[in-house]
């Protein structure tokens, strides 16, 4: 499959979390795109599994103001959400085809940088399915695949050869077989993208300072595996950045000094 044509930033901004409901005005994450995009960053990353595709319309109607033509879109398919719990999952040709599909609509878009796969098992990646993949790329949907995971999950769709992209965490407690697949997908040419480079532990409660920060609080009481570790937002980035073999490290927030704060790190590394 051919490499992705628009330019890859080093830093790139995942419109996700609070950005798919009404704690956030979509009026403030449209302006957080664009400062995003006046600062230099040119990768947009989304789901239609946030906020059930209003993730998705946002970033669209933000594209509406924006020079498309240097930016790298890139979404995903095979989860769907419903509210902060209700995960469905279907990676189907005929499930994929309509997800990207609806995806586009909402973006506004012909097609998309990269779509990934949104965290499939290894049974579900059928030649069905990569059969439909190859039409849906040759109809101009997505420019190349990637798949996004964790560990050893990532294994079959990495040795499947159908991949040029990889999203998946990159943070100071990844052990070493983590980062050695990483770090081969990249030698072997994949574009490897950075996620949740402050550790996978639940971030410390604090009183919520915004309506966003509800949505911080409501996710940190769900329960579930404590994680290895967390550092610092800054600390998490500096160290991804740092990292040779990452190309684009995601970033998300809901406040533009957190945005410039790591607009300023990218660019120092
Ligand atoms: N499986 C997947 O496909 C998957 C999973 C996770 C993430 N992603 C992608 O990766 C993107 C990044 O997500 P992530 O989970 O890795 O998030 P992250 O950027 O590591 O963390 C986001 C959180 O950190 C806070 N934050 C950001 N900058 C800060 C600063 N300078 N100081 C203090 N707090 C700060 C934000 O809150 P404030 O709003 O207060 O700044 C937000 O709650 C997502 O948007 C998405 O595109 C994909």
């Amino acid at each position: 499959m051919s490499q992705p044509q628009r330019p890859v930033s080093r830093l790139g901004f995942g419109v996700s979390g609070a950005h798919g409901t009404p704690l956030v005005r979509r009026t403030d994450t449209i302006a957080l795109i664009e400062q995003a995009a006046s600062q230099g960053i040119t990768v947009f990353d989304t789901a239609p599994a946030y906020g059930n595709g209003e993730a998705e319309r946002r970033l669209g109607s933000a594209l509406k103001r924006l020079d498309r033509d240097r930016l790298h879109v890139m979404t995903k398919a095979g989860l769907t959400s419903h509210g902060l719990v209700g995960r469905r999952r279907d990676f189907s040709p005929d499930a994929i085809e309509a997800s990207v599909r609806a995806s586009l609509t909402r973006l506004g878009v012909d097609g998309v940088d990269t779509l990934f796969l949104h965290g499939p098992d290894p049974a579900e990646l059928t030649p069905d399915l990569f059969g439909r993949l190859d039409d849906l790329h040759r109809a101009g949907a997505f420019g190349v695949l990637g798949v996004a995971g964790r560990g050893g999950e990532l294994d079959a769709a990495l040795a499947s050869g159908r991949f040029a992209a990889v999203m998946a965490p990159v943070h100071p407690f990844i052990d070493s077989d983590e980062a050695a697949r990483l770090r081969t997908a990249s030698r072997r040419g994949l574009k490897v993208f950075a996620i949740e480079t402050a550790g996978d532990s639940p971030a410390r409660r604090s009183p919520p300072r915004s309506a966003a920060d509800l949505y911080k609080l409501a996710r940190s009481l769900r329960s579930g595996p404590p994680g290895r570790g967390r550092t610092g937002a800054l600390e998490g980035l500096t160290a991804a950045c740092g990292r040779g073999w990452v190309d684009c490290v995601l970033t998300t927030t809901t406040r533009p000094v957190h945005l410039a704060q790591a607009v300023a790190i990218a660019k120092r590394l």
